[in-house]
């Protein structure tokens, strides 16, 4: 694992950017990972830029999101609903703004009428287009990577989750208060990517920003691997795994200097 220490908020999500865009530039018909948040809005900016700009090109890329609230979301052209749908967020924060092919753009279908047939589908589609090339992670305030809570198998695949109380406090306050829903207005339930799904893209950029997370971050990549903190798994990934994160959410790492000694060495020699 590749634990990559930037000044702030911004470098860390123009860092990410940059290796999405290697990807892409390496494999024009590459497949990416994409998460919703708010750490992750920095690198859709830099990408954005980055194809206004210097012309990067996106439209041989194909995407899946990681997760969806189920309830909402769907179709994400012009016919959606102003929803808070993590497909709503993708188009306004990224696919809009990009020469995506909305074709290509998957997103759990939060309004499935069979959740547990769609989950199948899911990890047959990513299946039959040659799988993950790098999959993009945040982390929720409970350790969980995409919407797998304390508890679910690190081998589960694309599921339906319950959502823990802590993921629907923080996920009210960053979204839903600010878009005048009132709290039993949010859904409850998920569809997720399992843990063994994201374990299974060939490769990991997980990112994290603030003080908030730098405990969980720290329990992440160097406590003990549990199913009570899903991204713990990270440690057990066979690829290659880099994790970015701003000064805030590496203060509480035990081993930071070392991290900050190998990106050096790494840089003069690599
Ligand atoms: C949600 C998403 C996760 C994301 C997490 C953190 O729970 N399902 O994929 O990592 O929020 O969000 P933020 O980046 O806003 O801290």
């Amino acid at each position: 694992m590749d634990v990559i220490i930037k000044d702030d908020y911004q470098a860390m999500g123009v860092y990410a950017a940059k290796c999405l865009a290697e990807v892409i530039k390496r494999k024009p018909n590459a497949v990416l990972g994409l998460a919703t948040g708010t750490t992750p809005l920095a690198t859709y900016n830099e990408l954005i830029r980055m194809h206004r700009e210097e012309g990067l090109d996106f439209s041989s890329v194909t995407t899946f999101n990681l997760d969806e609230y189920l309830g909402i979301g769907k179709n994400m052209d012009k016919s959606y609903l102003q929803d808070q749908s993590y497909a709503r967020f993708m188009y306004e924060s990224l696919f809009k703004h990009v020469n995506i092919d909305l074709n290509r753009t998957h997103v759990p279908d939060g309004l499935s009428q069979d959740p547990s047939a769609f989950c199948e589908e899911y990890e047959a589609k990513i299946k039959a287009a040659g799988g993950i090339d790098i999959q993009l992670l945040g982390i929720g305030g409970d350790g969980h990577w995409a919407f797998n809570e304390p508890g679910t198998s690190l081998s589960s695949r694309t599921h339906v989750e319950v959502l823990t109380q802590q993921t629907l406090d923080d996920n009210y306050e960053l979204f839903y208060r600010k878009a005048g829903f009132s709290r039993d207005q949010m859904p409850h339930f998920a569809l997720t990517m399992g843990v063994g799904t994201i374990l299974d893209a060939r490769a990991l950029l997980m990112m994290a920003s603030g003080s908030k997370k730098a405990s969980v971050v720290a329990k992440a990549i160097e406590g003990p691997v549990t199913s009570q903190i899903t991204s713990t798994a990270i440690q057990l990934y066979k690829g290659r795994a880099i994790v970015v994160l701003d000064e805030a959410a590496a203060s509480e790492l035990k081993n930071k200097e070392h991290y900050l000694h190998v990106e050096k060495v790494k840089s003069q020699f690599v």
